[in-house]
């Protein structure tokens, strides 16, 4: 099955002179349960790709169909509460809340929605992350991976369908960027969940089932 559906999608900024084409007619689809990887230069489109996936962008032309959803047929109150359900948000800086442990940080976004815990699950996720003896720390105690393994744990932990990751470990040495890009595989393998993730860098694109590269706003192969 497609968990993603993606038709004829152009977004575009600006106007005039000013005209970006940051996607310009894109069409895939991405199947359940795998670990697709966004390759492609520095503003060809990735980051906006993924945030039309995640519903924080409305196309320009073109439809986005997630989880059988079409996000354009979604109000913006809907399309917050439909993110917030299905998709799990990394990105290149953890925004961890510094008054918060790690503990609170990862279980923050269950408070939004006034849900319970799954405490098997969180000590399941927080064991695979390394994160086991760090919940009570606070995030400046921690060094700068774990701090993104705990900002892994907060985006898992709603169990979303889907993980929306750009450039995760862009900011670490390959050796860590290859340990918490592996973790992260691990992670959606064991809980069957879906993993997009943007990257430069050729090592961790190979840890993914399918790559796509992206040039000028277009997939150039997949
Ligand atoms: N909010 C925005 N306003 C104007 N231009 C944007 C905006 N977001 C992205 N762009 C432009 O769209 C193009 C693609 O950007 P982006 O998707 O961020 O690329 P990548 O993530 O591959 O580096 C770039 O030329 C970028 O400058
Ligand atoms: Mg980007």
């Amino acid at each position: 099955m497609d968990i993603v559906q993606i038709k004829r999608l152009k977004k575009y900024f600006g106007e005039g002179a000013r005209l970006v084409k940051a996607l310009d007619g894109v069409t895939l689809s991405m199947e359940k349960g795998k670990f697709t990887a966004v390759v492609g230069a520095s503003g060809s489109g990735k980051t906006t790709l993924l945030n039309l996936i995640g519903g924080l962008y409305t196309p320009t032309e073109g439809t986005v169909i997630v989880n059988g959803i079409d996000l354009a047929r979604l109000s913006e109150d809907q399309r917050t509460i439909f993110r917030r359900r299905n998709i799990g948000f990394v990105f290149q800086r953890y925004h961890l809340v510094p008054e918060l442990t790690v503990e609170e940080n990862i279980l923050f976004p269950l408070a939004l929605d006034n849900l319970r815990p799954d405490r098997d699950y969180f000590f399941r996720l927080t064991d695979m992350l390394g994160l086991d003896g760090r919940l009570k720390d606070y995030p400046y105690m921690l060094s700068g991976g774990a701090q993104q393994c705990a900002a892994i744990a907060r985006a898992f932990i709603t169990k979303p369908s889907i993980i929306l990751a750009d450039e995760p470990t862009g900011s670490f040495d390959i050796k860590t960027s290859q340990n918490i890009s592996g973790m992260m595989k691990a992670v959606t393998e064991n809980f069957r969940q879906t993993l997009i993730l943007i990257t430069h860098n050729q090592e961790l694109s190979q840890l993914a089932d399918r790559v796509i590269h992206i040039q000028n706003g277009r997939v150039v192969s997949s």
